[in-house]
């Protein structure tokens, strides 16, 4: 049996819908996970997350109003 591996970036996953969307897509094993914040060294429940789910889950800054930002997150910085 195969399995595809699903990449997903979440944008304002440091809490309510966002975050709750990367907890329900990490049940899967075939899915990783690019979850956003403005701060992410105050994403706490975040951060908790990813010492369960090191492989598979990356946290990176993002605003989405902010193009200097968007680009560093493109890159994957
Ligand atoms: N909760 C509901 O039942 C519900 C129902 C329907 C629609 N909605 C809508 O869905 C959206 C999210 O709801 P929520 O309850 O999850 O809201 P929330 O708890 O206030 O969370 C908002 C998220 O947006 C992020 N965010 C805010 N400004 C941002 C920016 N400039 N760039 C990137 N991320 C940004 C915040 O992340 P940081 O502050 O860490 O950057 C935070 O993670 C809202 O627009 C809400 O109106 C919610």
């Amino acid at each position: 049996m195969s399995s595809t591996t699903a990449t997903w970036l979440v944008t304002g996953s440091s809490r309510g819908l966002g975050i709750e969307m990367v907890i329900q897509l990490l049940y899967s094993p075939s899915n990783v996970v690019i979850a956003t914040a403005r701060n992410p060294s105050r994403a706490t429940s975040l951060i908790a997350l990813r010492a369960q789910n090191k492989t598979r889950l990356h946290i990176l800054q993002l605003d989405v109003t902010d193009q200097a930002s968007i680009q560093q997150c493109a890159s994957g910085s």
